[in-house]
């Protein structure tokens, strides 16, 4: 694996590949990431992996300086799933000057949920995509299902862009207990790891009743209540038309429509989320 760090490198690597498969990542790689390094093989080659800790994405009041930085295991992991380039600028190659030109989602999809708890995320995410997108020219590109709306934004940023790689979803990899993995999962304490399966397990609640036909509203008020009374502090649990992210009309629930329910919630310190279709 060539480990690249400069935008000028990463090009003259790549020069004259038209399949490239491409997944960016802020690293601390785990079993979710490397499941999307061998979609990617299946679908392009070569396969480059980003690892990049976009300071975009985060609040004031976020995580950056603590998110954490395992360069040296995340390239054990890539080399082992046959990543052919490796990514990985600095702030100042990716931010030489203040980044001024940034990517504005559609208020309806990139200020709802997660947009509307993380003020700024998306417009962060969408920038630095789709600059990672011209530095290496991917044909295809996978995200994962764990990021639901992220997933969307950046399927529909591609598409108004009329971009020419093609977004590819990949399923959420989880703990044998049902626990989404994810690099935030690291914050938790012993006790809080045993207590954070509960977040999907309540999402499977909700698949349940709403295939019951309970009523929405109130099957997201259960779930909610349920966290609360454990001791988590959850943002949203809401019950979402998968192919906008709109609540449904009754109409459209009668109707069959595909729904998701989406989840964030804080268990002490750490914000989780977690999704699952229905
Ligand atoms: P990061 O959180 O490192 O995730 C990188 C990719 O891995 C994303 O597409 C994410 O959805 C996927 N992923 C994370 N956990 C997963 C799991 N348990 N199963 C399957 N896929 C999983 O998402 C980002 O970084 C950033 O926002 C980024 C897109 C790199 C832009 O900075």
């Amino acid at each position: 694996m060539k480990i690249v760090r400069t935008i000028e490198e990463l090009r003259a690597q790549l020069r004259g590949q038209l399949r490239t498969a491409f997944v960016p990542t802020m690293g601390n790689l785990h079993e979710g990431h490397l499941s999307l390094m061998r979609l990617a093989s299946q679908h392009g080659d070569p396969v480059v992996a980003s690892i990049f800790v976009n300071r975009l994405q985060f609040g004031p009041a976020e995580d950056f300086d603590k998110y954490p930085r395992t360069f040296e295991d995340d390239c054990e992991k890539l080399e082992r799933e046959n990543v052919y380039v490796l990514f990985a600028p600095d702030e100042r190659e990716l931010y030489p000057e203040p980044q001024d030109y940034r990517v504005s989602p559609p208020h309806n999809l990139g200020d709802i949920l997660e947009g509307e708890f993380r003020p700024g995320f998306f417009v962060g995410v969408t920038t630095v995509v789709l600059k990672l997108f011209h530095c290496v020219q991917p044909q295809v590109a996978v995200f994962g299902k764990k990021d639901y709306q992220q997933l969307m934004i950046i399927n529909n940023m591609c598409r108004q862009f009329a971009l020419p790689t093609e977004v590819i979803p990949a399923e959420t990899v989880r703990a044998a207990d049902g626990l989404a993995l994810s690099s935030r999962n690291g914050y938790l304490s012993a006790a809080e790891r045993a207590e954070a399966p509960q977040l999907y397990a309540q999402l499977q609640q909700v698949k349940a009743q709403v295939q019951a036909g309970q009523p929405l509203a109130d099957t997201e008020q259960q779930a909610m209540a349920q966290l609360r009374l454990r001791g988590w502090a959850p943002d949203y649990i809401s019950i979402r038309k998968r192919r906008n992210l709109e609540a449904p009309t009754p109409a459209e629930h009668r109707n069959g429509e595909p729904l998701v329910v989406l989840a964030a919630a804080k268990l002490g310190a750490t914000r989780l989320i977690d999704n699952l279709e229905i």
